[in-house]
């Protein structure tokens, strides 16, 4: 599926170096790969597996009371395969009724660290108290973060945004940072903007210096980024950052990790796409597998310069069969790739 020049590592990648270490769990690279719900799934998990070149891989958040009915190593939400590495797994809570419960079923799972969504502005996650709307409510959150630290004795990290944007918006962050430093969180992923911003505006790397030095914890930096050029000009505002989260690049090339250290990197893209597809196809029942092949392929048309017609032709699709033959057409035009990918509007 790829091949590789001579050409291995460029020393001037950023952030291949030092490991992460929370609680004694180093993350090796400190490069993440983050929790997108729909996408973040087993099969997602295990292509982004097959390139390397990750510290830890997220998995989509996941509602803490599904968990109690979820079949843990069987889940294709859940399940994690020994290739992954490190897999840290994020919670969707909204209150502490029977947490410790749902935590002693995790534990099978053995998560090398959990992670709580404070960060989601979807209006359904906010609308039952979670993500964005938890990190407004700090008796709730503080709640919810001491039966999580009493319950876990691994890496706790807590995912935010930069909170409300309103009167005060500064001094409330400040306070939620210091809270979750006295409650014992280990590490934070920060996506710089407001919860109103949803993914518009420019997120503001250059928070990270005052943050880190109020948080005094350390940051995992996220938000529109796309590969080591676009770190390296930034490289003041991401010096202070422990680490570096990615996102919707790594739905659309599962390989950025890898081809982080690597960019001489020669993909075979038909042959990742169709891998994912067999992956799918072997997690996850039938009527849920098309959707989930649609979501991904949303993301990976964008790598192609009419990649339109590739996300066109597949949404359309009756079944993955139906799938697979339309992109197997598409992928024999040997369509031109962007050099740019553009991450607007998904
Ligand atoms: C489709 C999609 C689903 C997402 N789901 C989650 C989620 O489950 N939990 C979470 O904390 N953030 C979620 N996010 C936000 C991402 O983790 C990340 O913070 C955001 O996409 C910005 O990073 P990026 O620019 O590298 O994509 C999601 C984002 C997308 C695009």
């Amino acid at each position: 599926m790829t091949s590789a020049t001579t050409k291995a590592h460029i020393p001037e990648a950023p952030f291949l170096a030092p490991p992460l270490t929370l609680r004694g769990v180093a993350f090796d690279p400190p490069l993440f790969c983050a929790p997108m719900a729909e996408i973040s799934h087993s099969p997602f998990r295990r292509l982004v597996a097959d390139f390397g070149g990750y510290g830890a891989l997220f998995t989509e958040m996941l509602s803490a009371k599904m968990l109690l009915k979820e079949d843990m190593p069987r889940s294709p939400w859940t399940k994690r395969r020994a290739q992954e590495g490190r897999v840290i797994y994020q919670l969707l809570v909204v209150d502490t009724e029977k947490l410790p419960e749902i935590l002693d079923r995790l534990a099978v799972l053995a998560p090398d660290g959990l992670d709580l969504n404070s960060s989601c502005p979807a209006p359904t996650v906010r609308a039952m108290g979670g993500g964005a709307d938890l990190f407004e409510d700090a008796d709730r959150l503080r709640e919810i973060l001491r039966v999580l630290r009493k319950h876990f004795s691994g890496p706790l990290t807590v995912k935010i945004r930069l909170g409300r944007e309103t009167e005060g918006w500064r001094e409330r962050l400040g306070e939620r940072l210091r809270l979750l430093r006295d409650e014992g969180v280990d590490g934070l992923t920060l996506h710089p903007r407001f919860a109103g911003d949803k993914l518009k505006r420019a997120p503001r790397h250059e928070l990270y210096a005052e943050l880190v030095t109020e948080a005094r914890l350390p940051i995992i930096a996220n938000g529109d980024i796309l590969d080591p050029h676009y770190v390296r000009s930034r490289a003041a505002d991401f010096a202070p950052a422990a680490g570096l989260m990615l996102g919707r690049i790594a739905a659309a090339r599962p390989w950025v990790f890898a081809q982080w250290c690597n960019p001489e990197l020669v993909m075979d893209h038909a042959a990742v796409w169709n891998r994912l597809c067999d992956y799918v196809e072997e997690d996850f029942a039938a009527e849920r597998a098309l959707g989930r092949v649609k979501i991904f392929t949303a993301y990976f048309a964008r790598n192609f310069m009419f990649g339109h017609t590739l996300f066109a032709a597949v949404q359309s699709a009756p079944t993955i069969a139906a799938a697979r033959e339309r992109a197997t057409r598409f992928f024999a035009t040997a369509p031109k790739l962007t050099a740019h990918i553009s991450l607007g509007g998904i």
